[in-house]
């Protein structure tokens, strides 16, 4: 028995070693230095057309999963070097390594923060995130407020770029059910929150205490609703560079699942 499973596990296990292609795997993926200083070089010269998280723009989406996912390291270093002819992707003349480190940071763009490694330091994030206030809006674990959405999970469902824009620039997308309300009642009570449901006919919100209320239009003297987020604006100023990489580090690992770092994909 043994003599016909071993040559065979021997020829598997050689053959795991080989890369999947005579093509080149990158030699930075995974590197949270090099996929750091690959967004600095998107940022110059990428973000313009392809979206500050990849969100799209002149050039496509490159968060997209499917898209990032069928075409191999190797074809997407291609790519960016050689640029795609007759459109406006240009090609580069940097040297291998900087587009090396834009592959592992495009990979990066499209998966959750938690799969990919990050800088920083987690435990000093945590404490970025009491000193500024994020609980009183923001439950994790159970714990902290409600007028923005829980982010015990966060670092499994959005992806690292994506965290930073929402703390810096807030508002550029705000979240399905936390628009911002602001509800006058006929018996003269101003209520404020986030508006989770509404109608010509009634009003569901959430104020700041966690309250929930339900309102028919006839009760209401007034009501405001608007495409804006109750988040501070000013994070960006507030939170120095080292502490908002400690926060990111932060809420990258918060998942529902534990997740085993490994290379960027
Ligand atoms: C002037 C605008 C522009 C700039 C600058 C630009 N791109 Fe593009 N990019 C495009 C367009 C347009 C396409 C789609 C081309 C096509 O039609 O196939 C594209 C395609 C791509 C693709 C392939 C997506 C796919 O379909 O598989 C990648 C990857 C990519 N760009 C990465 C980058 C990176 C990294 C940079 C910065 C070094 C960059 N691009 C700079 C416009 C741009
Ligand atoms: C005054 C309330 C408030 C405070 C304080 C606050 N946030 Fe928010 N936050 C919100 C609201 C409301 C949203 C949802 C609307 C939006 O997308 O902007 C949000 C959205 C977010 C999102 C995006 C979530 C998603 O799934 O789209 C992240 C990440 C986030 N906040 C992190 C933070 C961090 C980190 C801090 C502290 C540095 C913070 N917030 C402080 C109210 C707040």
């Amino acid at each position: 028995m043994y003599r016909k499973v071993l040559p065979f596990l021997v020829a598997v296990l050689a053959a795991a070693q080989q890369p999947r292609s005579d093509e080149p795997g990158n030699p930075v993926a995974g590197d949270p230095g090099a996929i750091e200083s690959g967004r600095k070089t998107y940022v110059g010269s990428c973000a313009g057309c392809h979206g500050a998280t990849g969100e799209g723009g002149r050039g496509p989406n490159l968060r997209d999963g499917r898209l990032i996912r069928r075409s191999s390291d190797a074809q997407m270093f291609r790519t960016i070097q050689k640029g795609i002819a007759g459109t406006e992707m240009p090609g580069t003349n940097l040297p291998d390594t900087r587009i090396w480190e834009l592959v592992a940071f495009v990979r990066g763009l499209g998966s959750p923060a938690a799969f990919v490694m990050h800088p920083g330091d987690a435990a000093k994030g945590a404490e970025v995130f009491a000193k500024n206030g994020c609980g009183a809006c923001h439950s994790i674990g159970g714990q902290g407020g409600t007028l923005g959405p829980d982010l015990s999970t966060i670092g499994g469902l959005r992806s690292y770029e994506y965290l930073r824009e929402a703390i810096v620039k807030p508002g550029d997308r705000v979240a399905a059910g936390f628009q911002k309300i602001v509800a006058k009642t006929k018996d003269g009570r101003v209520i404020e929150g986030v508006v989770k449901n509404y109608s010509n006919y009634e009003v569901q919100m959430v104020d700041r205490t966690g309250k929930l209320y339900l309102f028919r239009t006839p009760e209401l003297a007034d009501v405001k609703i608007a495409v804006e987020t109750w988040m501070p604006q000013d994070y960006g100023k507030r939170i120095g560079r080292d502490e908002m990489t400690d926060l990111l580090a932060y809420l990258s690992r918060l998942s529902s699942r534990p997740v085993k770092l490994g290379g960027g994909r």
